[in-house]
């Protein structure tokens, strides 16, 4: 079922009663990002998603977006949706909005799953990159800029032998509107750091990484986990950043393995 919450498209599967998962997509992408993982878990879960401000169906306004903001929209669709404490699973950006908004309110989740992100805020070389990135959206427009940035975060091996999924994501990454790919650039940009906060975390937490993630690799979020006490690591054979959907079969298994062993329903 598709609502508008505050200007976000949500959309929500399976029985309200259930268990709640809220599942926040990477950049440049949208909810669609975690289908596989929606279709699997509907049927024991009540799955919530939705497209980040600026992305997807989602109000786009004037780009002027910081990581706060977005983790107010989360906690919006939370209260809207009453969800009782949810287990927030995010992905890279989805990530970042998902350690500031547990950093922000713990008590309001009742577990934590991690892929392909990180904790760390953007160093200067991170910054001049987004800046680059941003020029290249204004000089050579969105289609380029979506074409170099989709080639890094899959495996290569997955643009060789799934070209159909790649395009797929591409197609959605071009289709963005520019206004809100830059205006999530620079909320990336301008996030706090959250490490000092990995050891205050109390939440049961699943981390998850691509074996060939080359944006945040397996060594640095095997460190991120061993800094969260509850935790455990997982690293995705065949899977670049984008571990979800290169190998959604993994992701489903470890996913529904540590919901059952390790959330109280
Ligand atoms: C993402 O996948 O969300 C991005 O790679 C995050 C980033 O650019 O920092």
């Amino acid at each position: 079922m598709q609502k508008q919450i505050n200007g976000l498209a949500v959309y929500t599967y399976g029985n309200k009663k259930n268990t709640p998962i809220i599942f926040v997509h990477g950049f440049p992408l949208d909810n669609t990002m975690w289908k596989n993982q929606i279709k699997f878990l509907q049927k024991d879960y009540y799955c919530i998603t939705y497209d980040v401000r600026g992305l997807g169906n989602s109000y786009v306004g004037d780009g002027q977006y910081t990581m706060e903001a977005y983790v107010w929209d989360l906690f919006s669709i939370i209260n809207e949706l009453n969800l009782n404490k949810p287990v927030l699973c995010g992905l890279s950006m989805g990530g970042y909005i998902s350690l500031r908004a547990v950093e922000t309110n713990q008590s309001k989740f009742g577990g934590l799953i991690l892929c392909d992100t990180k904790s760390e805020a953007d160093n200067d070389t991170g910054k001049l990159i987004r800046a680059f990135k941003i020029n290249q959206i204004n000089t050579k427009g969105i289609e380029h800029f979506a074409e170099e940035f989709l080639s890094t975060v899959f495996f290569e091996d997955t643009i060789k032998n799934n070209s159909k999924l790649y395009n797929e994501f591409l197609e959605i990454a071009k289709s963005q509107n520019p206004i809100g790919v830059k205006g999530a650039l620079i909320a990336m940009l301008s996030r706090t750091d959250t490490t000092s906060f990995l050891e205050k975390i109390k939440l049961p937490t699943l981390v998850i990484c691509g074996a060939f993630d080359n944006l945040t690799p397996p060594v640095q979020m095997r460190k991120l986990a061993e800094k969260i006490k509850n935790s455990e690591f997982s690293s995705i054979p065949f899977a670049g950043h984008m571990s979800p959907l290169e190998n959604p079969s993994m992701v489903n298994d470890l996913i529904s393995g540590f919901m059952k062993r390790k959330i109280q329903s």
